[in-house]
């Protein structure tokens, strides 16, 4: 998800030990961006077999999301069709990593919230979404442990926003056809642009 400001209660766990290597020699990832199929897929659930390779994916993610910049990633966006995602809204500017592995929203509030959100993989697009205004997600992080966040506010939007992408749902997908297509033309039209000045 990309959005600069980040406020909210984080769960700290053992991804810290995999961000404590991590500097400028990590590579970073190049982000899909829509109408990348990939975007659009769901992702296969993480086995015992993935973890090694989902531990040595989440440094390069957390650069490439750090870079971006952005505040959550999900393994679809780098062109990888497994089911975890990372999390950082960097309260106060300090870094608290999360690693979530097969999340599942297991609980969900009536009650609703807005907010602007934006897509690391729809780069200069912002619209208001409407979520449940909290939730209760349940994952493994990267030592394969169970855990369970129960989050509301800004973490509750970007837990949401981040498993939509492991169904292959983006934040557009929430919106009326109308601002759906206007904000999918505009992007097309910017990457458009971008392309025709590098060349
Ligand atoms: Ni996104």
């Amino acid at each position: 998800m990309e959005t600069p400001v980040a406020r909210g209660t984080v769960d700290r766990c053992g991804c810290h030990r995999y961000m404590a290597d991590m500097n400028d020699s990590v590579d970073t990832l190049p982000i899909l961006v829509v109408p990348d199929p990939i975007l659009k897929a769901r992702a296969k659930p993480v086995t015992e077999g993935d973890l090694e390779r989902v531990r040595d994916l989440v440094p390069r993610m957390f650069q490439t999301m750090y870079r971006a910049p952005g505040i959550g990633l999900a393994a679809p966006q780098v062109g990888v069709g497994l089911r975890f995602a990372i999390v950082d809204l960097q309260p106060d500017d300090t870094r608290a990593p999360i690693v979530l592995i097969n999340p599942e929203v297991v609980n969900r509030s009536e009650e609703l919230a807005t907010r602007e959100e934006g897509c690391l993989s729809l780069p200069g697009q912002y619209a208001d979404v409407t979520r449940p205004a909290r939730v209760m997600v349940r994952y493994m992080d990267v030592e394969g442990a169970k855990r369970q966040i129960e989050a509301e506010g800004l973490l509750a939007a970007c837990l949401q926003h981040e498993i939509d992408h492991l169904d292959g749902i983006l934040f557009v997908d929430h919106l009326s056809a109308l601002k759906r297509n206007m904000i999918l033309r505009r992007l097309a039209k910017e990457l458009r642009q971008k392309r025709a000045e590098a060349m």
